[in-house]
């Protein structure tokens, strides 16, 4: 079971990444894009690290409403209300809930990435974030059905996730700044696919530690 102690652990701990990574974001975003996709996600998490307080109390749904408007209000660009809507959709399965089962947490990433696709319009080899939630929802649909826990469910997913980012490599983006590049978007690791890595390599290693 995932927890609420471990969901406000989780989102503490993406503060703590985004500030670490701030730089290879923006760097990696600085190749294809427009220089601030590392800013862009410290803020918005340093932002959710101080409303976390208030809420960590509340039921898991309440924490991710919370943190996807903290996320839509703070950041700008494509990737704030990207990640806001994600949040925000992802409460709607955690509802009343203190804990969720691999099933829920499935369900609650599942029902994010449909939020992203209603907002953007990506598709398959697009070279976004998108690209990496796929197969990570595959490999946790896969996990489900082989009975794994969801310690070893989030290990399989990071496994794929940090494939997945690897694959955006040789992709041409075909949505948000980096599209303008056109072919010359091809060769660079896209900047949204690495932090959506990050923020479930971050979820498997709360879940991993509590195990
Ligand atoms: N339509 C979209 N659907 C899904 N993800 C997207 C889309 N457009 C951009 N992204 C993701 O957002 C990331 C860029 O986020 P950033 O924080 O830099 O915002 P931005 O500078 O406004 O982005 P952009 O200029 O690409 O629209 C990209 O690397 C990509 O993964
Ligand atoms: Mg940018």
């Amino acid at each position: 079971m995932l927890t609420r102690e471990q969901v406000v652990a989780w989102l503490k701990a993406c503060a703590e990444v985004f500030a670490e990574q701030r730089d290879f974001l923006t760097g990696l975003d600085t190749d294809i894009g427009d220089g601030d996709h590392g800013i862009n996600m410290q803020r918005g998490f340093a932002k959710v690290a101080e409303k976390l307080p208030a809420v960590a109390d509340k039921d898991i749904g309440q924490i991710l409403k919370t943190t996807g408007m903290t996320l839509l209000s703070s950041v700008g660009g494509a990737s704030g209300p990207l990640y806001g809507t994600f949040f925000i959709r992802a409460a709607g399965v955690a509802d009343a809930h203190q804990s969720l089962t691999l099933a829920e947490v499935r369900q609650m990433l599942s029902d994010g990435v449909e939020g992203i696709v209603s907002r953007g319009r990506a598709e398959p080899s697009d070279k976004t974030m998108c690209d990496v939630w796929w197969p990570v929802l595959a490999a946790l649909g896969e996990a489900e059905r082989d009975g794994l826990s969801l310690t070893q469910a989030l290990e399989r997913a990071v496994a794929v996730a940090e494939q997945a980012v690897k694959s955006t490599i040789p992709m041409q983006a075909r949505k948000g700044r980096a599209s303008y590049l056109g072919e010359r978007s091809i060769g660079h690791q896209d900047p949204g696919a690495t932090s959506s890595c990050l923020l479930l390599a971050t979820l498997a290693r709360q879940v991993g530690e509590a195990a």
